[in-house]
């Protein structure tokens, strides 16, 4: 089913100045087009001058609180990682070791933070408290994951797509699996770049209706478009990309036996493989859980890109940091 018919389609602004068009990053849904431009083509650049051992201490002497409340392996890393090549400096905040997970608010640590350091990401539950910490910070806040959105994700992804393709407009990628905050972000970020979205997911586990509503308006200017088809077989036909993310996430342990009954014929294996395009790349935020949402013959096969994407987690953060903390003018 479509769930808009296909617009006039006016080309996406390309990025003019180097400024954001907003002062923290919490979801895909908040930035313009050009912001999306912008941060991918800052981060091309970044990952030359890494790749070229240029030194870029942009965030020379600055400072980011990271608090998680979850675990992560990737985010974590290439924060920390970030920081250091941009000449500034990370400070790990585990939830449970800071005052917040004994009651503090998160309006309190927010302000108390922000007498310290330039900018504050926190990865977390609940997307209010994100919310709540940029409301109240008067620094920059940046998400690194709520149940809701995981924009860093989505932009690192963007990225390689395009390194991949040299382009993200028309590109037809196909989302196999659970309506997740991974899914919701890239319906955003596909209306916003004006990519062509196919989500196949069971009924129960579907993306739910606002989010497509709340896109549609970046699909009509941007040329995007949003297909659903419950059969995985069909919906990876023709696609340029698969993408998957697990069917049990974090803090959905409880529901493990049901949901692996429930998205049993979504996996990604070599035979729904077959039905994509021989050039069809295999994506994955990571981490994966083998051998339920993606064989390993798929992950670790000639087609997976899933590495790619989990290395420019690092650049597209060392762009997203820059332009918010004003390593960029
Ligand atoms: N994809 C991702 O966010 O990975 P981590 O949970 O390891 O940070």
């Amino acid at each position: 089913m479509k769930a808009k018919k296909e617009h006039a389609k006016k080309p996406a602004k390309k990025s003019g100045g180097k400024k954001l068009s907003v002062t923290s990053l919490l979801t895909i849904a908040q930035l313009q087009p050009q912001d999306i431009h912008l941060i991918l083509d800052t981060a091309a650049e970044l990952k030359a001058m890494q790749k070229a051992g240029k030194a870029h201490p942009l965030l020379k002497g600055k400072t980011l609180a990271a608090i998680f409340e979850k675990s992560s392996t990737r985010t974590r890393v290439s924060f920390e990682v970030a920081m250091y090549q941009l000449g500034g400096m990370m400070y790990y905040l585990a939830g449970r070791d800071l005052q917040l997970g004994r009651g503090e608010s998160i309006a309190d640590t927010a302000r108390v933070l922000a007498r310290y350091v330039d900018a504050i990401t926190i990865r977390t539950d609940d997307h209010r408290k994100v919310v709540e910490m940029s409301k109240t910070a008067g620094i920059p806040v940046i998400n690194a994951l709520t149940d809701y959105s995981h924009p860093c994700q989505i932009l690192a992804d963007l990225l390689t797509l395009k390194e991949r393709f040299g382009k993200l407009k028309g590109l037809r990628l196909v989302y196999v699996g659970d309506g997740n905050n991974v899914a919701r972000s890239l319906v955003f970020g596909a209306a916003k770049t004006g990519i062509q979205l196919v989500m196949s997911s069971p009924a129960e586990y579907s993306l739910d209706q606002q989010a497509v509503e709340f896109s549609e308006n970046d699909r009509e200017k941007n040329g995007g478009e949003l297909y659903f088809n419950a059969e995985p077989g069909r919906a990876v036909m023709g696609a340029d990309a698969v993408y998957t993310d697990v069917w049990v996430s974090m803090g959905q342990e409880k529901e493990h036996a049901q949901r692996l009954r429930s998205f049993k014929k979504f996996q990604i294996n070599g035979k729904l493989m077959a039905n994509a395009a021989p050039s069809a790349v295999f994506m994955h935020c990571l981490p994966a859980h083998r051998n339920e949402e993606v064989t390993d013959e798929v992950i670790d096969g000639p087609q997976s890109i899933v590495f790619d994407q989990a290395e420019n987690r690092l650049h597209v953060q060392k762009a997203i940091l820059a332009l918010l903390m004003g390593g960029i003018k």
